[in-house]
């Protein structure tokens, strides 16, 4: 093939030129005498539109069997067309095939996600994981551009960790040369280390936790951002993750609005997050948690729920009963695909309607001194069509090196960071006890062995200064930003309970 090669995100700078595509089949479909490839190359989707001339009659009779995802490289004319998908397209000159593939195991029809999830590694290839692995990678970016452009310096944290770094159950153990220690759960002792040498740092890396539970928002091993800042105060914290949080949705906003709107993302949502976020007391959660509105809203959800769910009930009936009546074999794929995506999305409603009325009990009973459990904070950030930053739980539910507040010494000075839109953390943090004595103290009321925390005990031996950050989870954050309900999408390889192929 004599022509230049590109890319299809670059199509539109070579309108008229003949180019060369390399990548792989999407899918095609035929009419007669003209074969309409939908091609991928990593950067987007074309179409490429092959003639049955005379002179084609042999490429045209190959190319028509190619199985989804074989390998070919197109040469062809780049013309606009606004119906086309991305907006241009190939008249295809000449075709080199680099790979034939049969029986493609993840078609265009739809699949349940246990099967998508064991072909996790095929998976990718697909549009949605496609835009979802983009927009992820332009999370990261921000995250560091953001903390680099701020001055942050770097320090990468050990994982194989000599102690919990946040509590005891969730420890993933491993041997280590005879010695049992666990996977990192958090970088933020070691990253507090860095923080008292270079002022402003942050760690980048993966995290273990051995989640039991098998929920939408827990993964066992999943990417964490921890800023840490000496001489920081606790306006200054919330300042920080308020901006933090709004650099990232901006920069992705700006440079994945099309991977967003593929994944049909309400962007106004997205734009909505400006500062200051709300800010709640954990007492004044109590006091949501408790109130009419609280209530109102949840019956209001239920309602909605119940409607969508009767609709749903009525089209797939109404769907069944044409698959009767319709001719064409295409058609009815057509339909047996609706009927099991409105299946899929019918079981999802009735266990929300089944749940509704428990969360709203949980909600009715919720105590001083009790947790935030995940359907507390996922109603929370529904009322709120901006992040929630909720601060000063009860000592006792979190972790042991929190600053108690000198004011009312049963909370402490901690940082949570609610998404809007039902979506729960997306960071936690606090403010770090720096007194010798009361952490000492903490750790024994933790049940913690004191000597596994002497060099971090040395941090408030040695130059001890009031300091403070959080933790940034990154899949909590792409589920949000991109609107999908389940983390699992949100990395290529999810690590769940009973979740470790491929
Ligand atoms: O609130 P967490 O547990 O905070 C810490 O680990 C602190 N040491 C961080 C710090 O202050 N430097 O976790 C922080 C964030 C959560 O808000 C959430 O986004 C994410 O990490 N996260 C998880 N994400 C996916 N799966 C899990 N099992 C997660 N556990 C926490
Ligand atoms: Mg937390």
């Amino acid at each position: 093939m004599q022509a230049e090669t590109v890319h299809v995100d670059k199509l539109s700078e070579h309108v008229g030129e003949e180019v060369v595509l390399k990548g792989w089949l999407y899918n095609s479909r035929s009419s007669g005498k003209v074969q309409f490839l939908i091609f991928r190359d990593g950067t987007g989707l074309c179409q490429a539109v092959l003639e049955k001339t005379d002179d084609k009659v042999n490429l045209f009779n190959e190319v028509k069997h190619l199985g989804q995802e074989s390998s070919l490289c197109v040469q062809g004319i780049v013309r606009q067309d606004e119906r086309s998908v991305g907006g241009y397209e190939l008249a295809v000159t000449d075709v080199q095939i680099v790979h034939k593939t049969e029986g493609y195991p993840i078609t265009l029809k739809h699949h349940g996600p246990d099967f998508l999830m064991k072909h996790r590694h095929l998976h990718l290839r697909s549009q949605r994981q496609w835009a979802i692995a983009r927009v992820r990678h332009t999370v990261v970016e921000a995250i560091r551009k953001y903390l680099n452009e701020n001055d942050y310096i770097l320090v990468d944290t050990p994982i194989f960790s000599p102690a919990a770094g946040e509590d005891k159950q969730s420890l993933f153990n491993v041997d280590y040369f005879g010695e049992e220690v666990a996977l990192a759960q958090t970088g933020q002792l070691h990253v507090e280390a860095g923080c008292l040498s270079l002022g402003k740092v942050y760690c980048f890396g993966p995290t273990f936790r051995a989640e039991k539970s098998k929920t939408r928002r827990h993964l066992t091993e999943f990417w964490m951002v921890e800023p840490e800042v000496a001489y920081l105060d606790m306006e200054g914290l919330v300042e920080l993750a308020e901006e933090f949080t709004c650099a990232i949705v901006e920069h992705t906003l700006k440079h994945r609005r099309a991977e967003l709107e593929l994944l049909g993302r309400d962007l106004s949502d997205l734009k909505k997050v400006q500062r200051p976020f709300y800010q709640l007391r954990y007492s004044e959660v109590i006091d949501l948690l408790h109130s009419q509105k609280i209530k109102d809203h949840l019956e209001a959800k239920l309602e909605v729920r119940r409607k969508q769910l009767a609709e749903l009930e009525k089209n797939i009936e109404e769907w069944t009963a044409q698959q009767e009546s319709v001719k064409k074999q295409w058609q009815k794929e057509k339909l047996a695909q609706q009927i099991l995506e409105a299946r899929d999305e019918a079981g999802d409603l009735r266990e929300q309607i089944e749940n509704i009325p428990y969360h709203m009990e949980l909600a009715a009973a919720f105590e001083w001194g009790k947790d935030l459990g995940g359907s507390d904070e996922t109603i929370i950030s529904e009322l709120h069509d901006k992040p929630v930053c909720v601060t000063h739980y009860p000592k006792e539910v979190k972790a042991f090196y929190m600053r108690l507040d000198r004011d009312d010494p049963r909370v402490v000075e901690n940082l949570d960071v609610l998404a809007s839109q039902g979506y729960g953390e997306i960071i936690g943090g606090s403010m770090r006890e720096e007194d010798f004595d009361i952490l000492l103290n903490r750790i024994k009321e933790f049940g913690l062995d004191p000597a596994a925390y002497e060099w971090y005990l040395d941090l408030r031996r040695y130059g001890s200064v009031p300091h403070g950050g959080f933790g940034l989870g990154v899949e909590r954050t792409v589920a949000w930003i991109t609107g999908i309900k389940h983390i699992r999408e949100t990395i290529a390889y999810p690590r769940m309970m009973g979740k470790l192929y491929p």
